[in-house]
């Protein structure tokens, strides 16, 4: 059965904690292609609040550093106690763009829906992710796309989402091109998970205000630009 393991997790909890497209099952198929095993330490970029870290540490026995910029420490912190998980979440309210970890501290960092945010620049890569990898340590990501770049909002969407937001949505082969400038990170295969309809609709059903929005830009969207995009890749 596809998404096995994320199908386990209280339907109730996932809504009251997702911020965008189901988190754990972009996490669940990215994790198909990665090992994490017991004790590794885990860099969980942008993990908002904290599901992705949960199923890290519930479902591989990884340490997490479920790092976020928009929620806090705090309340992070809170549920992983809640759910007897707090030896093995750390919580960590950061900037990626300025990090406080030590230089080759993690055996691998994931990061769903938040990289587009920091890290389309050339320099995030290089200069502030990959440097806290152990060497040949994984990288995986995924981030909302789309099927083919687009200098602006397309007129459908523009009433959802500024053209500043939109730009961040880029295609496979724009990130392709991106990270093979890279100097530390190699990257092994990049992908255009198939599982939109899915993702969305998990965070369609969610009633929070943010959730009712983006029903009509989904609606909108009509299956025309949107994707997502996974990448996986090593530290060299
Ligand atoms: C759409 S939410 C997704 C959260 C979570 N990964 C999930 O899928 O539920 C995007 C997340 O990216 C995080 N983010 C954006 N810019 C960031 C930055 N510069 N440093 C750290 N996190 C950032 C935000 O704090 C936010 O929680």
């Amino acid at each position: 059965m596809k998404f096995e393991k994320s199908r386990k997790y209280d339907e109730n909890f996932l809504k009251e904690n997702m911020m965008g497209p189901n988190c754990i099952k972009l996490l669940e198929d990215l994790t198909q292609n990665i090992t994490i095993s017991k004790g590794m330490r885990v860099l969980d970029l942008g993990c908002g609040k904290g599901l992705t870290s949960i199923f890290l540490a519930k479902e591989f026995g990884a340490t997490v550093y479920a790092t976020d910029l928009w929620i806090s420490a705090t309340e992070n912190f809170s549920r992983t106690v809640a759910l007897g998980l707090e030896d093995q979440i750390i919580p960590i309210h950061a900037d990626a763009n300025d990090l406080p970890y030590a230089d080759e501290y993690f055996d691998a960092m994931v990061s769903i829906d938040a990289y587009h945010y920091f890290g389309g620049g050339e320099a995030c890569m290089d200069e502030r992710i990959a440097p806290l990898i152990k060497p040949g340590g994984v990288i995986a990501v995924c981030v909302p796309g789309v099927f083919a770049d687009l200098d602006a909002v397309p007129k459908e969407l523009s009433p959802y989402i500024s053209d500043e937001d939109f730009i961040t949505f880029r295609s496979a082969k724009w990130w392709r091109a991106l990270l093979e400038k890279s100097e530390k990170f190699s990257l092994d295969t990049i992908w255009e998970p198939d599982e939109f309809d899915e993702v969305w609709n998990d965070w369609l059903a969610c009633d929070n205000e943010y959730a009712i929005r983006d029903r009509d830009f989904i609606r909108d969207n009509d299956g025309q630009y949107l994707n997502f995009v996974s990448f996986i890749g090593k530290r060299v």
